[in-house]
């Protein structure tokens, strides 16, 4: 079953003297997620990953498009009902910014339990505290809800801040770039502490990372976007096993790998971002590109079953 289903989704950002530039941030997006999958966002610095992220989770408002969340449209305003506003979730990279640093650990995880009305008094609420804190191994649970913020490693920091996300009983969890922040050496306890809560729960989620083989470990799918669109779509394996748009090519074969040499396929001038009127997105870094690119723009199309792509030559 669906869970939610994006159309068309616009945002627009217009910037410098008499609003003269315009940033696509999302220029076009749609896809839909099942109830139950791990959903991954995979994409380089600055192609709308996070605006993808605020925008479903309806701390920014689009500029065009249609979000249906269940079956009911939650697009066209930001006011969500207090239901979906706990049924959807999000966590950020920086746990230390998520916190309010002058309140206790207690206290950050008391507020949103009471607001939305799970836990009878302070003591049962406490003792649903200690549940989650035991499940992420963060014991003895008592002397983490009585700290502060920064009496917390990060990674013990962005633990508590996934449960207190998932304390909630969300149906959809958003993580962006959730462990980047954090030494590799703690990263894998975060991830599994995640993927341990939302299989159990059979919370859907969408997994925002620039980490190829993060993605890949994490998600049942990926849709991959540059500069505001989705080049390619596709279950993991297939997309980065076999990937069909040159810029999943390009970025997997810079992503380290320990098991093969890649040979490198080398994108035409690094860094530019620029958006085409018409024509390919990825026209002036494609190395493969010709005439049409530039002409047409190319739209995403089913190649093989389930793997989508938007290159006139995939
Ligand atoms: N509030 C804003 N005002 C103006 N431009 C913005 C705003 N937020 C994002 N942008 C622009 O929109 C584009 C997408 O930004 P976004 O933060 O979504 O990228 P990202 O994929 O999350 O990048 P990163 O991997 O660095 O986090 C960028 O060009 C960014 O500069
Ligand atoms: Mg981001």
């Amino acid at each position: 079953m669906r869970i939610l289903q994006v159309n068309n989704l616009k945002k627009y950002f217009t910037l410098g003297l008499m609003r003269k530039y315009t940033v696509k941030a999302l220029d076009g997006v749609s896809f839909d997620i099942d109830q139950g999958e791990i959903f991954g966002v995979l994409g380089e610095s600055g192609c709308g990953k996070s605006t993808l992220g605020l925008v479903l989770s309806r701390i920014e408002k689009e500029s065009s498009g249609e979000i249906f969340f269940k079956q009911s449209k939650i697009s066209g305003s930001t006011k969500l009902d207090r239901d979906k506003r706990r049924e959807i979730q999000i966590i950020f990279q920086n746990p230390y910014e998520s916190f309010d640093q002058r309140l206790t650990i207690e206290d950050s995880l008391d507020l949103p339990l009471k607001i939305n009305r799970i836990g009878t008094n302070r003591s049962r609420r406490k003792e649903i505290m200690k549940d989650f804190l035991s499940r992420a191994g963060l014991e003895p649970a008592e002397s983490f809800l009585s700290r502060y913020p920064h009496e917390l490693s990060g990674g013990q920091l962005q633990r508590i801040s996934l449960l207190r996300a998932m304390m909630l009983n969300p149906s959809f969890l958003i993580a962006d770039e959730c462990v980047s922040m954090l030494d590799l050496s703690v990263r894998a306890s975060v991830i599994n502490l995640m993927l341990d809560l939302v299989r159990s729960e059979k919370t859907t989620v969408m997994f925002i990372t620039h980490d190829i083989s993060l993605a890949k470990y994490v998600s049942d799918r990926i849709a991959v976007l540059y500069l505001g669109k989705v080049v390619e779509l596709g279950r993991s394996v297939d997309v980065v096993e076999r990937p069909l748009h040159p810029y999943t090519k390009v970025l997997i074969s810079y992503s380290p790998s320990i098991f093969e040499r890649r040979q490198k396929i080398k994108p035409k001038e690094l860094m530019t971002v620029f958006q085409p009127e018409t024509g390919c997105n990825f026209v002036n870094r494609c190395p493969y590109a010709d005439n049409r690119c530039e002409r047409e723009t190319p739209q995403l199309r089913e190649i093989e079953q389930g793997h989508w792509v938007s290159c006139h030559f995939a």
